[in-house]
């Protein structure tokens, strides 16, 4: 069955909700706490090791209320059900999404085209499995018989950042082996990597959905042609390893059928690292950690798809979002969370989110009228303090954000932990209550300053607060939770886009970029340039001279 093709704008709950933002927008987030003495618990979730807490928002019971209204109209709850059946709900390529299928419980029955595609996703599980394990004991060796040392991903945007996300994140529990990421075409990436490498070594795991990635095959090539520099053709059946729908390019590289792992049309390359994507993370961490990340993907699998809307904490939060989104006109969302091995974390979904919901035709196939998708951006805490904070407190722009910390350090340095927490819960309290007028006077008054140096001084002083954020404040940063924090903001992704009428799993918008510049390199690598504005003219001639 088709997703619904409901034009948001034409429901009741968001014409209801228009409404109610004139009634409520002027509301500070101080007078919503104070009136309501029970609000940080009423508008939190508990779930496993997780709590979500939602109150400093600008929301009241009604806003949650009809934009769980919102929710209910756009179909939500028969869309959840397509997405998890299998239908072919990426429409525009006629594909299911089913990157949930990767990490279903052994005994569930996903059919795709007749064939329970579980049985073949639990194949390859068990053969990353045999190979990380061969790779991590020594057991598998390079061509002159030494155990490999380290490991190189090349692969770009889905098949690049949540394997390095991950693999960073996750570095607390990596074991002896190294790992690189070559993505960029820029030769400059791929030759810094190659310098701290022993071919005899290194194994190289190439991923690519498509296997025709511009950036993926040059770094491949690149490193084919040095490794045969010191090892001969038949070495790289030892050495190269590849992830691919498309086995026939794989066999023309020269890779050994051992090391080759299928992925399927069915897993779109952003939500792609619980597949054989992630096989440089199993290397990393050990296959039991890879399952452990994908045993908490599917433990919020089955909350989002069972759980009562209100209780729900993908649709909560993706409710939440359309309301700043659509209603308060935020054009931007942060996402800080408190601890350095989530670094790559709001670059893994600046491309989930952006490359999803970044979309301005509907599922009728016309121009939207309304916004859709957000830019993310955020870099962990505390260092973001220091960097881009004073924006989000005193600028004029909204930015609603979300903080993800966690009660345990990995190195159990309580110290540093109390005061990396103690930020963490002093920036959403400050973002909220902000410094009155009368806070600053206060303050300014213990200083010695006159009364004109004073009532100069206030008004940079004050901060009007009211800026919105979400708490998630999760145990430990584990290979289980980071699973399901990942799948929490796979199926927000997915909410969104369903409210928006939009489809979240194309990407035709990557395309025009690539074309050009395949007609461009012959431009720079000919005598002749083509016809060009004078803009991109000039700028070929210049670089050419
Ligand atoms: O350029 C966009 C994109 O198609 C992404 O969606 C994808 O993750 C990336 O390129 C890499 O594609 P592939 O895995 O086929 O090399």
């Amino acid at each position: 069955m088709a997703l619904p093709t409901i034009n948001p704008t034409d429901t009741i709950a968001w014409n209801k909700l228009q409404a109610h933002y004139q009634e409520t927008k002027d509301k500070h987030l101080r007078e919503l706490f104070e009136t309501d003495t029970n609000r940080g618990e009423k508008f939190s979730l508990v779930w496993n090791d997780f709590l979500v807490d939602y109150s400093k928002n600008r929301i009241t019971d009604k806003t949650i209320s009809l934009l769980l209204d919102l929710a209910r109209e756009v179909g939500l709850e028969s869309a959840i059900k397509n997405y998890f059946d299998g239908e072919a709900i990426n429409q525009t390529e006629g594909r299911a999404v089913l990157h949930t299928a990767l990490r279903a419980a052994k005994d569930e029955k996903i059919f795709v085209d007749g064939e329970n595609i579980v049985d073949e996703v639990y194949a390859v599980r068990e053969k990353i499995k045999t190979f990380s394990q061969a790779i991590i004991s020594g057991e598998r060796k390079g061509f002159t018989g030494k155990p490999f040392t380290d490991v190189v991903n090349i692969g770009i945007g889905g098949s690049d950042l949540g394997p390095v996300m991950v693999t960073e994140a996750l570095k607390f529990y990596k074991n002896h082996l190294k790992t690189h990421f070559v993505s960029n075409v820029d030769g400059d990436h791929v030759h810094e990597v190659l310098k701290e490498l022993d071919p005899e070594t290194t194994l190289f795991v190439i991923v690519s959905k498509t296997f025709t990635t511009q950036e993926t095959l040059s770094n491949a090539l690149t490193i084919k042609k040095w490794f045969l520099k010191s090892a001969s053709e038949k070495d790289i059946a030892h050495h190269f390893a590849a992830v691919s729908t498309n086995l026939e390019k794989i066999s023309e590289f020269g890779i050994a059928d051992e090391n080759v792992f299928p992925m399927w049309d069915w897993v779109g390359g952003r939500f792609s690292l619980w597949s054989a994507v992630g096989l440089t993370i199993a290397i990393a961490v050990g296959h039991e950690r890879f399952e452990e990340l994908l045993a908490g993907a599917h433990e919020m699998d089955v909350h989002f798809k069972e759980t009562p809307f209100d209780k729900n904490i993908p649709v909560i939060l993706a409710l939440i979002s359309v309301w700043y989104n659509n209603f308060h006109g935020a054009e931007t969302e942060a996402i800080i969370p408190y601890t350095q091995y989530l670094s790559r974390f709001s670059a893994y979904l600046q491309q989930g989110i952006m490359e999803s919901n970044g979309k301005s035709v509907d599922r009728a196939g016309n121009r939207v009228g309304h916004q859709t998708g957000t830019i993310i951006w955020g870099e962990p805490g505390t260092n973001s303090q220091h960097a881009f904070f004073q924006l989000i407190h005193q600028g004029t722009k909204l930015i609603p954000t979300d903080f993800i910390g966690y009660k345990e350090s990995l190195h159990g340095d309580v110290d540093h932990h109390n005061k990396l927490m103690a930020n963490f819960f002093a920036q959403t309290e400050a973002l909220m209550n902000g410094k009155t007028p009368v806070e600053v006077k206060q303050e300014l008054e213990g200083q010695k300053l006159s009364a004109s140096e004073l009532e100069a001084l206030l008004p940079f002083k004050v901060f009007e607060g009211n800026k919105p954020t979400n708490t998630l404040l999760i145990q430990k940063l584990t290979p289980k939770s980071l699973g399901a924090l990942i799948a929490l903001y796979e199926h927000k992704i997915f909410v969104q886009g369903i409210v928006w009428n939009i489809f979240s799993y194309d990407q035709w918008g990557v395309e025009l970029g690539k074309q050009l510049a395949k007609n461009i390199l012959l431009d720079i690598e000919n005598s002749e340039i083509g016809k060009h504005d004078t803009s991109t003219l000039q700028l070929l001639q210049n670089f050419k001279r």
